[in-house]
């Protein structure tokens, strides 16, 4: 049966919301657990729809997988099956950071390519370069990735663009080659760190972690670990732009509010009151009184605005007093969702890399389609801001990446539901 969201607007958002452990980091260092035999623990997990379905990709693999609540753990073979079929690769797209250390472990990989994507092509072009230059063979072969090498030996690698997914594919490769890898124009997320962490407690060497540039030491061999996933910068921007488009008052906790750095000034700039939280429950809150007044945004990769942001960039525009104007800069399909959000009253226009939007005093309720996790959280956002009852369909997207999405709302006032209903289109 097809689930929708039925979000009734108007509800100011106030009280606290606890963000758990990222999804572009969980199901990474679930792919790093491949890199050791024994026993890997993930706590701080988030219970997510991505989270099962990268179990189901790691036990194709030849992993034991148990996931309860929010602790994962892996166990590895002493030599994982190379081959990650089609049926559990195609569920999701993270599941390419298996090609890393499957050929670090086995020397040989066979990744079915996952498939299109709402927000625009996601090639693999840096991925199959860095392993190249590490020494496989590498191409696509009746759609897969085929990575095949006697050894792996350290190279110098310059990305041209400083990809997530590349990053991690090589790093994960580079700690069991031989030799030193250094990669410049690294990516530096937070998620970066946090794999680079994990693989130092497992025994690897690495060095400029959170910089452009990574220098991998190979090491013969890794040990399982014990690793706390860090929390989700993303689901804490989304309650963070909730805040301020509902003239709200919400604190978020399990975050570190120096990974928000750009969205809360973002914030500040729009006319929210924002101050963080110190340890030991790290965190921000955001409290707006007023009409959110327009801010211009630009993606980037880390530290610049984060594309996975731009949906609630776009929902904050639609709303605020003035125009805007938001570039996107890392997807070039991203703006998609924008369409469905004229359908609920938003003033947007999309130009290519840009879009458009004045801001209007009330959005007003529409059905409409998620086509992506964050474009979906985008609409429900819109929604808590419209008048009368927005539906949002698909909410599978949603709920790929949000934990207790519904249920959180709900707490901070919200008037929303998950239905069970086939739509009227
Ligand atoms: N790119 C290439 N060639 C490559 C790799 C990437 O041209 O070999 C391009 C992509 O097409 C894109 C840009 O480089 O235009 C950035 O892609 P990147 O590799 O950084 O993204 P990713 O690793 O595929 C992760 C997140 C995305 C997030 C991006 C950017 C995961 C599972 N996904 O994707 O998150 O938008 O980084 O920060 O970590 C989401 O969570 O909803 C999501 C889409």
């Amino acid at each position: 049966m097809s689930e929708h969201f039925r979000v009734q607007g108007g509800a100011r958002l106030v009280g606290e919301v606890s963000v758990v452990g990222a999804k572009n980091s969980v199901l990474k260092l679930m792919a790093a657990a491949l890199l050791a035999e024994g026993t890997t623990t993930l706590t701080n997990c988030p219970e997510i729809l991505d989270v099962p379905l990268m179990a189901d990709v790691l036990r194709g693999l030849g992993c034991e997988v148990s996931i309860d609540h929010d602790e994962v753990t892996i166990v590895s073979p002493a030599m994982p099956n190379h081959r990650a079929d089609f049926a559990s690769m195609s569920k999701l797209r993270a599941s390419v950071c298996v090609l890393g250390p499957l050929v670090a472990r086995c020397r040989k990989a066979v990744v079915a390519l996952p498939g299109g994507d709402a927000i625009g092509s996601r090639p693999l072009d840096m991925h199959q370069n860095g392993l190249r230059q590490l020494g496989a063979t590498t191409g696509i072969e009746h759609g897969c990735v085929v990575a095949e090498a006697e050894n792996l030996t350290g190279a110098q690698i310059w990305l041209d663009f400083p990809s997530v997914g590349a990053t991690e594919n090589i790093l994960m490769a580079a700690v069991l080659a031989d030799g030193t890898t250094v990669i410049d124009n690294a990516a530096r997320e937070p998620e970066i760190i946090d794999i680079c962490v994990m693989l130092q407690q497992m025994g690897a060497k690495i060095e400029g972690a959170g910089t452009s540039t990574l220098t991998v030491h190979g090491v013969q061999s890794l040990q399982p670990t014990e690793h706390r996933v860090i929390g989700d910068r993303i689901v804490g921007a989304t309650w963070a732009l909730a805040a301020a488009m509902t003239r709200g008052d919400i604190t978020v906790l399990g975050v570190d509010p120096g990974h928000l750095n750009l969205v809360l000034e973002k914030l500040r700039t729009a006319g929210a009151e924002v101050t963080t939280v110190e340890q030991p429950r790290q965190g921000f809150r955001v409290v707006m009184d007023g009409r959110p007044k327009a801010v211009d945004f630009v993606t980037l990769p880390y530290p610049g605005f984060a594309t996975d942001n731009q949906p609630f960039a776009v929902a904050l525009a639609a709303v605020a007093e003035g125009t805007s104007m938001i570039t996107e800069n890392v997807f070039e399909a991203r703006f998609r969702f924008v369409e469905e959000m004229m359908r609920m009253g938003a003033d947007a226009r999309t130009d290519g890399h840009h879009c458009v939007v004045r801001g209007v005093e009330k959005l007003s309720g529409a059905p409409v389609w998620a086509s992506d996790i964050r474009a979906g959280a985008g609409l429900v956002l819109a929604g808590l801001c419209a008048e009368g009852v927005t539906e949002v369909w698909d909410v599978f997207h949603i709920d790929r990446g949000y934990p207790q999405f519904i249920e959180n709302l709900q707490r901070l006032g919200a008037d929303v539901q998950r239905v069970s209903a086939p739509p009227e289109r």
